[in-house]
């Protein structure tokens, strides 16, 4: 059975309820535990635009601006922001959730680049991402301002 054709896949989102193996002593969530379910999300996202398996290539810095707690709901919500020839970028925000108050906050949001991988292993091309929206035009921009100021850092 075949893709539905109008099925987002530019963007996913990722939920799971935090536990005590993802905290530390005093009940609060590793900022370790965070990073990995945000670079997951992020992989799934680049890998349904890509239709190929891809690496992380590498992350901005990810602060975290509200403390988690075992027992809320981690929800992860990853697009696809720009896409170059065989790399991609994609924004991940995570919001924990109180899930019987429903109560959100923003943790944090991060930007990572993966690159797709062709059979042999090596970088292989992605179909291009056409952002639709200004919003989306905006985000674009953004991301390529981050990619000229990521290679000029890659070079030095
Ligand atoms: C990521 C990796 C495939 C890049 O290989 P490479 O030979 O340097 O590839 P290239 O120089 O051809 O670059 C491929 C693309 O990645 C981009 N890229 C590579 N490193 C980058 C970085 N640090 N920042 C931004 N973009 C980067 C390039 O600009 C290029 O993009 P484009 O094709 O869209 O123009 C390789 O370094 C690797 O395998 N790293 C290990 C990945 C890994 O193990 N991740 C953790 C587990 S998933």
């Amino acid at each position: 059975m075949g893709a539905p054709p109008d099925r987002d896949v530019e963007r996913i989102v990722l939920a799971q309820v935090m536990l005590p193996t993802d905290a530390n002593g005093q009940g609060n969530v590793h900022g370790g535990t965070l990073m990995k379910l945000a670079d997951t999300a992020g992989a799934i996202a680049a890998m349904r635009h890509a239709g190929r398996r891809v690496v992380t290539a590498m992350m901005d810095s990810m602060t975290f601006q509200y403390p988690v707690s075992v027992g809320d709901l981690v929800v992860l919500d990853a697009r696809v922001s720009w896409v170059g020839r065989t790399s991609l970028e994609v924004e991940v925000s995570i919001d924990a959730e109180e899930i019987v108050s429903g109560v959100r906050h923003r943790t944090s949001t991060a930007f990572f680049v993966y690159v797709a991988l062709d059979d042999a292993g090596t970088p292989g091309p992605v179909p291009p991402l056409e952002p639709r929206t200004t919003d989306e035009r905006a985000r674009f921009a953004a991301a390529e301002e981050r990619r000229r100021f990521r290679l000029a850092q890659r070079q030095r």
